[in-house]
């Protein structure tokens, strides 16, 4: 059975506390697990934002403040956990090991940040890495990888294929440091490149691109690989 690892943007996931898509992921995640054995990295979105923002005004150290951030990353899994009740594993695990015992079960493993100066990205990446899997997927508020931020720059081109070596080429000249494409770090990056596990990067606003990937594996966004696709998974 192939594993994927999904990094799901807690901006995606609950843009908003009273409008979120819980309820829309629940469904595609049950829709998707026998299929496939399940790991999901949840983000912690504007509230984790807004909590660092307060932490900041506080005049608290920037490690303690990325602690409030992955405590609002748990948070936010916490919910997904609860609303996929026993088709989950029943409890977020805080480390990679503990994450690679849950995915023993069976279960769809739902976990949120690890580790402070990180994003959770950067944990799906390595959970990615560690757990063998066949396809990273980070479920994101853009709907791929651009030449430049679309929302700036009128000739922006989504790139439909790339390397992880063009990934981090172009990381690296900051033209992902803001806004719309702002896709991926670079510590995530470069775990995506040592440990050559293909990943797609796509529209996470809109949970059915999800299901779409995993039913026909027709990327709409962007595959990062080594091996051009379809991704093999
Ligand atoms: P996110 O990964 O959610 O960052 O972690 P993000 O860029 O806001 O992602 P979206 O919007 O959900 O897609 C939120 C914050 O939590 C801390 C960092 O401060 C991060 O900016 N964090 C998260 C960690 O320090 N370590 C982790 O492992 C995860």
């Amino acid at each position: 059975m192939n594993t994927v690892v999904i990094s799901l943007g807690g901006s995606v996931l609950v843009p908003d506390i009273g409008n979120n898509n819980i309820k829309q992921y629940r469904d595609v995640l049950r829709s998707l697990k026998d299929t496939c054995r399940i790991y999901v990295v949840v983000g912690g979105g504007g509230e984790a934002r807004r909590y660092i923002g307060a932490a900041r005004g506080l005049a608290i150290d920037e490690g303690t403040a990325d602690e409030i951030g992955i405590l609002v990353t748990r948070l936010n899994a916490t919910l997904l956990m609860r609303a996929l009740s026993k088709d989950c594993y029943p409890q977020i695990p805080e480390s990679y090991n503990d994450a690679l015992i849950a995915g023993e079960s069976g279960k769809i493993v739902i976990m949120g940040g690890v580790t402070p100066a990180q994003t959770t990205d950067a944990v799906a990446a390595v959970l990615a890495e560690r757990a063998g899997a066949d396809l990273l997927i980070n479920a994101t508020s853009v709907d791929g990888i651009y030449t430049a931020d679309p929302r700036k720059d009128a000739t922006a081109k989504k790139i439909p294929f790339l390397t992880p070596d063009e990934l981090i080429a172009i990381v690296q000249t900051g033209r992902m440091d803001a806004g719309a494409n702002n896709v991926i770090d670079l510590v995530a990056a470069k775990i995506i490149q040592r440990s050559r596990v293909p990943m797609v990067v796509l529209d996470g606003r809109e949970p059915e691109s999800l299901l779409t990937l995993m039913q026909t594996k027709e990327i709409n966004g962007s595959l990062v690989s080594y091996t051009p696709g379809p991704t093999g998974f």
